[in-house]
């Protein structure tokens, strides 16, 4: 092993989204609801929302977030020395998706790997708990990869329902002074205190959430960061360029903006409101419009967003990002964006999900959320009867084919002839996935 090496900068050196490929339009969604569409436009602030397919699930966003990473940036997987996911749509009480993952990317086995679970807030966990390894010299080198991945999935025809959204982003952590984002470390300003806004029961598929209230922990965890951030000697909204936000629904960055603009000014006029939204945190906000909630990766994808919309124009430039997961913990930091757009043009998977999904009406939307929940059910594994197998995305690497034994079965899907499980490479037929890995 390399002697130990501190530093005193640390690096996001690397970031890429795998976004579902079927989406849903909030106007399909208003007419299955009954609900005027401008509530969903205008109330909520989102025109259509990501829909996973049945044969993906958590553990399959993760890794081809991971391994989109992975490629583009040219990463050696022997140089990864942790793998975190930051998840709440784990797949099992006791192995995480890490586990799956860290397999079906041909990471090295001296790589420690674990799921931090705390709401939307896991991968922020995460990011702090690497920069400190990275920092501290433990890292010798080695990189850590965090990858936030979640499926939002509420009850059909609840308020939450217009909200969900499913993707995974993928960020590569090392010492290589230079990169996409450059965290200030140790000037966190962390918020903590249990409440009950938003939780999931554990027999339960779907999140349970008291949305009003939910909205005003929100915000009460943002002025109190905000505050230590102040007080810390931390710049104000006038001297940071950009202020990226977790979001719920994408309207959220309006309230949170708001908040933000009480606590520095006071009284907010409605015209410096709207300029600092337009120029500061509507860059980061288009993704979460069309894809909707990712919960653990919402913040990340604003990152993302920021950088496809702004490209060469925000190198350099200063950012404010508010990490905030229910029950809850929270996190304000700031940060300086890489120096050049080359680390981040045509690799954020920003791009290229916006411009090759596929729209799907109510009735397939239905059709997905029965299939998910027969597929996540004891026993589903059978072979050969995959109602979905034909809608599976193109560019899926790996998909998933249900319970067999109590083991959740996975295989290569229609791009799987670069995908590896362990030393098993191949390709499969669209429409009977073959499974690999250990499932018997
Ligand atoms: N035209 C325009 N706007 C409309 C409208 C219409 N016809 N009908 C409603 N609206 C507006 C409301 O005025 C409201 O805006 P406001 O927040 O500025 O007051 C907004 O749309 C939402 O309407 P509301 O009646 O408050 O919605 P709801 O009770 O259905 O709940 C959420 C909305 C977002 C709270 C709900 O979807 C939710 O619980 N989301 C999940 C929150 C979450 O994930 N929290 C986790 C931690 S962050």
């Amino acid at each position: 092993m390399n002697t130990s090496r501190a530093c005193s900068e640390v690096w996001v050196e690397g970031i890429s989204a795998y976004l579902p490929h079927h989406y849903l339009c909030h106007d399909d969604l208003a007419v299955r609801t009954g609900t005027d569409p401008e509530k969903y436009a205008r109330g909520l602030g989102c025109t259509s929302m990501a829909v996973l397919h049945p044969m993906q699930d958590s553990v399959t966003m993760a890794a081809e977030a991971g391994l989109s990473l992975l490629t583009s940036y040219g990463v050696d997987p022997a140089s990864v020395g942790q793998l975190i996911v930051g998840t709440e749509s784990g797949v099992d009480w006791a192995k995480p998706v890490a586990a799956y993952v860290h397999e079906m990317i041909g990471l090295s086995p001296r790589c420690r790997t674990y799921d931090v679970q705390h709401a939307c807030y896991g991968a922020s966990a995460a990011l702090s708990s690497v920069g400190a390894w990275i920092a501290s010299g433990m890292a010798a080198g080695r990189k850590a990869l965090v990858i936030a991945t979640d499926v939002a999935r509420y009850d059909d025809g609840s308020p939450g329902e217009a909200t969900q959204g499913a993707g995974a982003v993928a960020m590569l952590v090392g010492d290589s002074h230079t990169g996409v984002l450059r965290p200030d470390l140790g000037m966190e300003a962390v918020y903590s205190s249990q409440v009950m806004d938003f939780w999931r029961p554990g027999h339960r598929s779907t999140a349970v959430v008291k949305g009003k209230y939910s909205i005003n922990c929100y915000l009460a965890a943002l002025a109190q960061t905000y505050q230590v951030h102040r007080e810390a000697g931390g710049e104000g909204i006038d001297e940071l360029d950009y202020l990226l936000f977790h979001l719920p629904f994408p309207r959220m960055s309006e309230k949170a903006l708001g908040k933000l603009m009480e606590a520095e000014c006071g009284q907010v006029d409605e015209e410096t409101f709207s300029k600092v939204l337009r120029e500061k945190v509507n860059p980061g906000v288009e993704a979460a419009r069309i894809v909707g909630n990712i919960y653990s990766g919402s913040l990340y994808l604003a990152l993302a967003s920021l950088l496809e919309n702004r490209g060469a124009r925000c190198t350099g430039r200063r950012v404010g990002l508010f990490s905030y997961g229910s029950g809850c913990c929270a996190e304000f930091f700031t940060a300086t964006i890489g120096d050049s757009n080359e680390c981040w043009k045509g690799r954020t998977g920003v791009e290229r999900t916006s411009t090759s999904s596929t729209r799907i009406g109510v009735e397939t939307y239905a059709a997905f959320r029965r299939e998910t929940s027969r597929l996540n059910s004891d026993d589903s594994f059978k072979l050969g009867h995959m109602p979905c197998a034909d809608s599976v995305p193109p560019d899926a690497r790996y998909v998933y084919l249900g319970y067999r034994n109590q083991k959740r079965v996975y295989a290569p899907g229609p791009a799987g002839r670069i995908a590896r499980v362990g030393s098993q490479v191949g390709r499969v037929s669209r429409s009977v996935p073959q499974p690999v890995g250990p499932t018997t």
